[in-house]
């Protein structure tokens, strides 16, 4: 049975900030950012905006009546939980208005969240064929400021429906996985912000892609040349290119041209989001369908998923017949093209908002945000979501 992404749609908050305008008042030449990092906008997400109303917005653009009825199981994958507890998926559950008798649960392994969430989808959808499953990455990357991670951070989410007889791209079952008990980035529970060690955590990106492909290779007898793209997680638009380098002169020369120029082309979201966590790798692969015309039914992707701590793997998909018909590149553009810049004062004042942490009430005004699905307070502890 053919299982994989029947539709796929992201959301990124109504804000952005200038890569150019965060170094000037950094004191850093624009280019570090810019060339050697390869971020020309960052995604900020306001106060009325968390992991659950992220995933929500994602979902509802793509989610039709039929998927209400069929979806059995919602997965959010994110590392910017807003509950020791409870799942943000049994909000998002409501939001949406899936049908009840459903499972509802979250993920966490930092950055992999999202691709765990996909392979248990996938599992349950080959014992429940007639199922639909809803995975979502939605996350708030966050370093702090004046941080030597600050230009890697970012918001978003990506919602992915999971069926038989997918309509987008299967996913095929040669993945290669691999596990590692370092740590090059963690967030402590205490902690609102990512600790990391920066140098180490990209060798250790490049150490897992390397060990992974050399793995997937023996393993599958696969070369570069069996793929018309690999599309990678990108904490920042350099980082695939670092890990692609170390393989791609083991292709002929119009096959390096071609996943270099498609690597391009997946990044072209992440360059103008940034870092999403979960979603990052699933916004490389809307990216790469959006920006690139000469993609084919039956094309393989390859795709790289890495999330620290470490987990990493390898797996690939083959596009079906009319995946045209199922991207969103209007949608996303007007998305893009229609978030407020911030000045790099208002993005200070932004970030330093937080909401209460000891219970008391606090209320957020839904028309300061443009978006369908957002928080409007606190009470009780608990927070208030609305679907305007
Ligand atoms: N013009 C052009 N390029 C310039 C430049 C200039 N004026 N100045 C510097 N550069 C280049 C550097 O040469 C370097 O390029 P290479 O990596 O190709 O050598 C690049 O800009 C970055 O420079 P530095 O290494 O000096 O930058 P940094 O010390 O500020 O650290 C970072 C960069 C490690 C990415 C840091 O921002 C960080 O810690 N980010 C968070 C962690 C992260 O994203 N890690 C990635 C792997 S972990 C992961 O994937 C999980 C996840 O999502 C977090």
């Amino acid at each position: 049975m053919k299982i994989g992404i029947d539709k796929i749609g992201f959301y990124t908050p109504s804000f952005y900030v200038d890569m150019t305008e965060l170094a000037e008042a950094r004191n850093i030449d624009p280019n570090k950012f810019t060339i050697g990092i390869g971020q020309d906008k960052m995604a900020f997400a306001p106060i009325s905006q968390d992991s659950v109303t992220m995933g929500a917005n994602a979902a509802l653009q793509i989610l039709n009546e039929e998927d209400l009825k069929k979806i059995d199981l919602v997965i959010l994958a994110t590392e910017s939980g807003i509950d020791e507890s409870k799942a943000g998926a049994v909000y998002i559950h409501r939001l949406l208005g899936i049908q009840p008798f459903s499972r509802a649960i979250e993920i966490k392994e930092a950055c992999y969240g999202a691709t765990a969430g996909i392979n248990l989808a996938k599992d349950y959808v080959a014992k429940h064929p007639e199922s639909k499953v809803l995975v979502i990455g939605s996350d708030i990357a966050r370093y702090g400021l004046e941080t030597g991670g600050e230009a890697t951070q970012g918001a978003g989410a990506v919602a992915m429906v999971i069926s038989a007889n997918p309509r987008c791209i299967t996913l095929e079952d040669d993945n290669v996985f691999y596990t590692e008990d370092i740590m090059d980035f963690w967030r402590p529970v205490y902690s609102e912000y990512a600790c990391v060690e920066g140098k180490y955590s990209t060798e250790q990106y490049i150490h897992f892609f390397q060990t992974i492909w050399e793995k997937y290779r023996e393993k599958f007898g696969k070369k570069l040349d069996d793929f018309a793209a690999i599309c990678f997680h990108l904490p920042y638009t350099k980082m695939g290119k670092k890990a692609l380098d170390t393989i791609i002169e083991t292709a002929p020369s119009d096959v390096q041209e071609r996943l270099l120029e498609n690597y391009r082309l997946s990044t072209l979201y992440s360059r103008s989001v940034g870092n999403i966590y979960t979603g990052s790798l699933y916004l490389s692969f809307i990216s790469l369908l959006e920006n690139q015309a000469n993609l084919q039914a039956n094309d393989k992707i390859g795709f790289f998923s890495y999330g620290s701590g470490a987990v990493g793997e390898f797996f690939h998909g083959t596009l079906q017949p009319d995946f045209k018909k199922y991207i969103r590149t209007e949608e996303h553009a007007e998305l893009l093209a229609n978030r407020t810049k911030l000045s790099i004062s208002d993005y200070e004042t932004k970030f330093k908002q937080q909401l209460p942490k000891d219970g008391s009430t606090f209320e957020i005004d839904p028309s300061s945000d443009p978006a369908p699905i957002v928080l409007t307070g606190i009470q009780d502890h608990k927070r208030q979501y609305i679907k305007k």
